[in-house]
């Protein structure tokens, strides 16, 4: 049994203690397996910029004042010092077509998001739901983003994903939420389900101008990434 994944399991074990520090050891084949970098027991990065916990946020929807994309801005502020959320949009994205791939290759947006995916320590989706599902938008993005096939593993595989929606309705997006399940589960990602966020009403937890107005939906995002940002710790890319 590898050691680095059993420390790790036994690092989970472990309530956080503030204060408490940790060293991370480079991984087998990075070089000479001196310490890079400490953490804190919440798994965030006590040293410099290139340490960060780089998380890259999809927004699902292409609306100029979506509550999910607003739900991406407020956890752009609300994440640790050491962890960097950087927020993709789908605008531009054509609708995946067989033939144009085969004519054209995969557009550049494609291209140049799943450059940002695979730059990213973690994928963090913020889904709307449409008809009880994923919105159409959203799917066709990822569809494009899983070709060609060969870059699946480049792309996804083992990547830490979390989703996350918000919605006006009473439930939050929990239908769309979990039709991504067995997209990721496709793709080969490692989905976090250690929290949920179930943003309902969303209408009444957001102002005019996009910024979280509910105190516990605050806090539920906020905890939401703690937990993530752990799991990305613990669930590094080989
Ligand atoms: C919706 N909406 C919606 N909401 C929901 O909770 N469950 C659903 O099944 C649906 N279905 C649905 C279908 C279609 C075609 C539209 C246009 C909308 C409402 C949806 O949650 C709302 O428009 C959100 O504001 C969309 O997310 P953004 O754009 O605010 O991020």
């Amino acid at each position: 049994m590898p050691t680095k994944w059993v420390s790790r399991q036994i690092f989970a074990l472990f309530q956080p203690v503030p204060g408490l520090h940790l060293q991370r050891m480079k991984g087998p084949g990075s070089g000479s397996g001196e310490p890079v970098q400490s953490y804190d027991a919440f798994g965030r990065s006590q040293a410099g910029d290139k340490n960060m916990t780089k998380i890259l946020a999809i927004s699902g929807s292409l609306r100029a004042k979506s509550y999910n994309t607003a739900l991406l801005r407020a956890a752009q502020m609300l994440a640790a010092p050491d962890t960097t959320l950087d927020i993709a949009t789908l605008h531009g994205i054509p609708l995946y077509d067989g033939d144009v791939e085969e004519r054209e290759g995969v557009p550049q947006i494609v291209n140049d998001l799943k450059a940002r995916i695979r730059a990213s320590d973690g994928l963090l989706l913020a889904t709307p739901e449409y008809n009880n599902g994923i919105p159409g938008v959203f799917k066709n993005a990822i569809d494009w983003l899983s070709r060609p096939p060969a870059d699946i593993p480049k792309i996804f595989a083992n990547r830490p994903v979390a989703v996350i929606g918000a919605s006006p309705g009473g439930f939050g997006t929990i239908l769309a939420q979990t039709s991504w399940l067995a997209v990721l589960q496709t793709l080969g990602t490692r989905h976090w389900s250690g929290g949920r966020l179930l943003v309902s009403r969303a209408n009444h937890v957001f102002d005019e101008n996009g910024s979280i107005t509910d105190e516990t939906v605050r806090k539920q995002l906020q905890d939401f990434l703690r937990g993530y940002a752990q799991f990305i710790y613990l669930n590094p890319l080989p």
